[in-house]
């Protein structure tokens, strides 16, 4: 480090377990950039005096966390289209006076995705959670040309209001369901993004569904969690023969993509597979 080095960061609260510094810290090694990525713990409360502080200090570029993913709106100059209709950002890049916001969330699960093998234009998808995660994957799949997509909630009412803010802007296309009535789908083979917090660690015995019949309709599960890295709805998919996956590579995806942003570089598909082996490690110490 030295007077030229270029600062990034994530704000967020709680920030001390979160893997974004290995993911950038790594990246800027290997490319041989003069670049750290630190952590702050940020109160609700002084969101925008952090925000200020960061244009003040010349921060390259920020990434945002829960629970600041919405609140930030206010306090940037800019904000891509993408990000403005799903209603969150995760990325912050400087401009001139302040910072243009971006959802690289969106970026890193479409990545993730296609290498799985997951086309969305034309294919119907499952999704289960209506929440803020879900909000942003309904949008990505509705605006690469899923043909369907089924939007298994708990509670329906939430469903429903996805649903209905989504198909304003491409027409109707989702259809929601309160979650037992995932037997209403036409039977087939769907690919189906799990995005609730029910399996997330410590209540690692919880999925979302627990009827076998369901998991009979998944061809490729992908789970957003990555604590722990096999959940319980991994399990259930690979017992009923699907491809299951977490969440890890959308976590470095979207971190890679911020990276790229901030520096107008391209990282290497094979630093992208070291980094991914490295994020594994960490997960399990
Ligand atoms: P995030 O921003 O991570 O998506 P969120 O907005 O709080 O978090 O959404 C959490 C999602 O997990 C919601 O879909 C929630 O269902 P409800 O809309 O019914 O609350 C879902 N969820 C959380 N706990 C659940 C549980 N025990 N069973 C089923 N779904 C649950």
């Amino acid at each position: 480090m030295n007077a030229k080095t270029k600062l990034c960061c994530l704000i967020g609260q709680p920030v001390e377990h979160s893997l974004s510094p290995l993911i950038h810290n790594t990246i800027a090694q290997k490319m041989g950039m003069n670049l750290v990525y630190t952590a702050f713990d940020v109160d609700p409360h002084k969101l925008e005096n952090a925000i200020l502080g960061a244009v003040a200090l010349g921060f390259l570029g920020l990434n945002v966390t829960v629970p600041h993913k919405c609140n930030v709106i206010p306090y940037l100059k800019q904000i891509d289209p993408l990000a403005e209709s799903i209603g969150a950002v995760n990325t912050l890049v400087a401009v001139p006076g302040g910072y243009c916001g971006y959802n690289t969330d969106i970026i890193g699960l479409e990545r993730q995705l296609i290498d799985e093998g997951v086309i969305l234009k034309a294919n119907d998808i499952i999704i289960i959670g209506a929440g803020g995660a879900s909000k942003a994957i309904t949008y990505l799949c509705a605006s690469r040309g899923a043909r369907r997509i089924y939007l298994l909630n708990r509670t329906l009412e939430k469903a429903e209001a996805l649903a209905e803010e989504v198909n304003h802007s491409f027409g109707d296309i989702v259809i929601p369901y309160q979650i037992q009535d995932y037997t209403k789908i036409p039977k087939g083979k769907y690919a189906v993004i799990q995005t609730s917090s029910v399996g997330l660690f410590p209540n690692i015995d919880q999925a979302p569904i627990e009827e076998d019949e369901f998991y009979k309709l998944v061809d490729k599960g992908i789970d957003i969690i990555f604590n722990p890295g096999t959940t319980k709805f991994m399990e259930k998919c690979k017992e009923a023969g699907a491809e299951a996956y977490n969440g890890l590579k959308m976590l470095l995806y979207q971190g890679i993509a911020a990276f790229e942003l901030w520096n107008h570089v391209k990282v290497s598909k094979e630093l992208a597979d070291e980094i991914l082996e490295t994020m594994k490690k960490e997960m399990n110490t």
